[in-house]
């Protein structure tokens, strides 16, 4: 099983970008713990980030025929971005939304995501862990099915 984790704008700050929200782990361990527990569960884990939404568009093309689904979180680009959407729609791969945050308990512009409603599902609101529950529902759901779920 070959899986992507796409972060996108400012998740590079993790460890110093406001704390009391997004916790004091840097985006550099989460992506090696993450790493890990795909390999554990044999699957290969590739990451990448970026603050470009440009950039992520192209990294979620070039992943077409590469990978059997992605992990994102999109960060601000969430709440903005068609052209996130339309390239995960495009490239027909499979996808979980997450976030550190529970967007939903935030500001009034963050409870809109234009890539949660074509998501496998959402994890929101778990701090670190939200990235290792979604790599666990991922797992089952491509292991599985939906009827797994
Ligand atoms: C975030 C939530 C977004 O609203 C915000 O813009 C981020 C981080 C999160 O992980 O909680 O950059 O995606």
């Amino acid at each position: 099983m070959r899986l992507l984790l796409i972060n996108g704008p400012n998740l590079n700050l993790l460890g110093q970008r406001e704390p009391e929200l997004y916790g004091l782990s840097t985006l550099e361990s989460i992506e090696c713990d993450l790493r890990e527990k795909a390999k554990a569960q044999g699957a290969q884990l590739e990451c990448f980030q970026s603050n470009f939404e440009g950039a992520l568009v192209d990294r979620i093309h070039k992943a077409i025929g590469e990978v059997d689904a992605i992990l994102i979180n999109a960060g601000a680009y969430t709440h903005t971005s068609v052209a996130l959407r339309d390239a995960l729609l495009g490239a027909r791969i499979p996808y979980v939304e997450l976030h550190l945050s529970n967007t939903n308990a935030r500001e009034q512009f963050r409870h809109h995501s234009f890539l949660a409603d074509k998501a496998i599902g959402v994890v929101s609101g778990f701090g670190v862990m939200s990235y290792q529950l979604a790599l666990q529902g991922l797992l089952g759901y491509l292991r599985k099915g939906r009827e797994s779920l």
